[in-house]
């Protein structure tokens, strides 16, 4: 189980700087807004947020049907910043994705037109089933914040956010993420099918929704707001003992002294930028749950979403049906914060 000791909580609290604490109000108003409009996703919209806040992309997997793109657009609703949906097909060219030169007659000159990804939040819906030469323009242009064409270099919008969304049980007709540069997705989420009393207050929910009874939203969240929110989580505090722990972490996926038999079973780890990751995140979930520092739960509770998918497990590892997500849950067992 987690850690709870007294002293460790008092000392990352006691290192901790004060904080106005003045962007959370709004946060925290996004975060019911998304989750009024879900039944029993409290930790998607939480990790949609937490990606918010610390500046990442998400990658979100699981059956059709579970609200995954209710999900988006309902936190595209209480985001005051401009929103596009990219809906993947294996006919789709990468240009219709970024934009394309088109010749302008009357000026006798090519322009450039912005294409979907030119947003603030870009929902790109069932990724995998986009050609490789797709993957990799929106990869490039989610790992550069911008784009380049014609030998022109655009700009991506501040803040940009990409969530593309994976259907797990659809294999014809698709193309596995390049498994090199999934680490480009801060975190990747899996839904589950709900349980019955979930699709119960689902049926409910749409219900009421049908018949007009559901309360309006509150005020979208201003791109001021959310900016200044990410400079505030960027600011909690991680202490010593946290960052060492996140560390460790990241080693034992790396090195074979902490757990031989997962270390063993890695052909490629976790590199600095999983740490990194797991730090902004962290700092963000804190930030979230109105503190100005960060618990050991915090990380722990995130570290199978923004570990698993920087892993790749051995050819013989995979063949023993050993995942990604079962190594990182061995070393949250063995690796624990001091
Ligand atoms: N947990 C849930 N909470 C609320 N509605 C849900 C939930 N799961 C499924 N639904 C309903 O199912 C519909 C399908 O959701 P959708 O977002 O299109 O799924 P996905 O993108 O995962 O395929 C939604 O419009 C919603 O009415
Ligand atoms: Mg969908």
């Amino acid at each position: 189980m987690l850690h709870q000791d007294a002293t460790l909580r008092a000392s990352a609290r006691a290192e901790s700087a004060p904080s106005s604490a003045s962007a959370h109000g709004p946060v925290a108003d996004l975060k019911r807004t998304v989750e009024a409009g879900l039944v029993g996703r409290t930790p998607l919209v939480e990790r949609l947020i937490v990606a918010l806040l610390a500046g990442g992309h998400l990658l979100v997997e699981g059956p059709p049907g579970l609200a995954k793109t209710r999900a988006v657009k309902r936190l595209s609703g209480g985001l005051e910043c401009s929103f596009s949906r990219i809906q993947c097909t294996p006919d789709l060219m990468p240009a219709d994705l970024t934009g394309t030169q088109v010749f302008r007659p009357e000026r006798g000159l090519f322009e450039f037109v912005e294409g979907p990804v030119f947003h603030s939040l870009v929902l790109v819906d069932e990724i995998n089933r986009a050609p490789p030469k797709v993957q990799s323009a929106l990869l490039e242009a989610m790992a550069e914040a911008q784009v380049t064409a014609g030998g022109v270099t655009y700009k991506l919008p501040d803040p940009f956010m990409v969530i593309a969304t994976q259907n797990s049980i659809e294999h014809e007709g698709t193309f596995p993420l390049p498994e090199a540069q999934l680490d480009r997705f801060l975190m990747h989420v899996l839904v589950a099918m709900p349980d019955a009393a979930s699709e119960l207050a689902i049926l409910d929910l749409v219900e009421r929704e049908a018949s007009g009874t559901v309360a309006a939203p509150g005020h979208p969240l201003r791109a001021a707001d959310l900016l200044e929110a990410r400079r505030q989580a960027a600011r909690v505090h991680l202490s010593p003992a946290l960052k060492d722990y996140i560390v460790r972490l990241v080693m034992a996926t790396r090195d074979a002294s902490v757990a031989p038999d997962v270390a063993g079973a890695i052909e490629h780890a976790v590199s600095p930028r999983g740490t990194l990751a797991l730090a902004a995140s962290s700092k963000a979930k804190a930030f979230l749950a109105g503190r100005d520092y960060v618990l050991p739960e915090d990380v722990a509770d995130l570290a199978p979403d923004i570990l698993s998918h920087r892993i790749v497990p051995t050819w013989r590892a995979a063949a023993e049906g050993v995942t990604a997500r079962a190594l990182v849950a061995r070393l949250l067992d063995l690796v624990r914060p001091l």
